[in-house]
């Protein structure tokens, strides 16, 4: 059996001196570091807005929804008196939509329990909900200047290949920190932490690097090997399960549609969605909506043609939804399995913030409803 004793565990090295790689870095930064909307300032509501987006989504995906938000929600305290449905609207098309939901709690923290100033106490912060150890060194680097190291997946991949890592990043991540401890400048953090995630964006980057415009590539270990393909090593992934749900659009005779509002706790939580639910085996689609809205909203329906088909994938899973319209025949809708259910007119719809897939039924709605 392999051992996982932390004496096992992979010595890191780096060849070359630590204030040459700082200096080399740093001025690669200066020439070519990329112009962000994040890094005009020093605000540390701004910047860890930044950061939480920035978490699982490019840099391009993000700009426009950055400039948005802060539009929106100027300040901690307009986001933390902001309605929870405001938000996710703003977040809308983003993903992980506990990210917002957790910088709108954690904004509402800070509000009552720190006068509504961001804490600098690294121990703090990290206590707050949605910020780990890099995303605290990532906020407390960029608005302090604090000497707080970070390590994304970025920066994993830079200094795998660095110190020409023959494992698994995943298990080396306390050497990894200590490297990115150990190379941060503790003159720049602010600048230093910037520049490496730039590295790992522009230079660095999973496939096909371009080693000939690294600052670091006299000191790289991957590249002297010729290893820059293989390292960082990739873990398999599983492959994701797939569900198939029946969907409803479910019509009233003012020509009104029934939505729901999921509930908080579990996954797209506060979100606004079609009624449905996930087949059963040897269930048809048509068996799976009347089944799912009996259960869920307690009425009786009518299933009728089919609106559009759509297959979307998720981090954790890929779903098909089979949506079909459907007519409201008799009982009162009741929220058994949901937060809040609502009759709303299609041209009102969109004020209301929905899941990605969603966003496609109501596309096929609107030009249904056009012709
Ligand atoms: N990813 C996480 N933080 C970032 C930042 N400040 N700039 C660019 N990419 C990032």
């Amino acid at each position: 059996m392999e051992s996982t004793d932390s004496r096992d565990a992979p010595v890191l090295a780096i060849s070359g001196s630590i204030p040459e790689l700082r200096q080399s870095l740093l001025k690669w930064y200066e020439q070519f570091g990329r112009n962000l909307p994040w890094r005009h300032t020093q605000d540390p509501y701004e910047i860890w807005v930044s950061e939480i987006m920035l978490q699982q989504t490019q840099v391009k995906t993000v700009v426009p929804y950055y400039q948005r938000w802060l539009v929106e929600f100027p300040s901690l305290e307009v986001l933390a008196r902001a309605d929870q449905q405001q938000v996710l609207k703003i977040w809308q098309g983003l993903g992980y939509y506990s990210r917002a939901r957790n910088l709108h709690r954690a904004a509402q923290q800070i509000l009552h329990q720190y006068g509504g100033k961001f804490p600098t106490d690294p121990a703090v912060v990290l206590k707050l909900i949605g910020i780990g150890r890099t995303t605290a060194g990532g906020i407390l680097s960029a608005a302090f200047n604090q000497p707080l190291a970070i390590l994304d997946g970025n920066v994993k991949r830079i200094l795998a290949r660095l110190v020409g890592l023959q494992d698994f990043p995943s298990k080396a991540l306390p050497q990894l920190w200590q490297l990115s401890e150990t190379l941060l400048d503790p003159k720049q953090p602010r600048d230093f932490n910037q520049a490496l995630m730039d590295l790992g964006a522009t230079v660095c980057t999973p496939r096909n690097p371009s080693c000939s415009s690294c600052p670091w590539v006299a000191h790289c270990q991957a590249f002297a090997l010729n290893l820059q393909a293989v390292i960082p090593m990739r873990e398999a992934r599983s492959p994701l399960p797939h569900k198939l749900i029946g969907v409803a659009v479910i019509w009233n005779d003012q020509g009104q549609i029934l939505i729901d509002k999921r509930r908080q706790e579990g996954l797209l939580g506060g979100l606004w969605e079609f009624p449905g639910g996930k087949l059963e085996p040897n269930e048809t689609v048509v068996d799976c909506i009347h089944r799912e809205i009996k259960e869920e909203l307690g009425i009786e329906i009518s299933v009728g043609e089919r609106l559009i088909t759509i297959d979307h994938a998720y981090t954790h899973f890929r779903v098909t939804l089979a949506v079909h319209h459907c007519r409201y025949i008799s009982g009162q809708p009741q929220p058994l399995e949901c937060d809040e259910i609502r009759w709303v007119w299609l041209d009102e719809i969109d004020q209301y913030p929905f899941p990605k897939a969603n966003t496609q039924i109501i596309a096929a709605l609107q030009q249904y409803a056009s012709f």
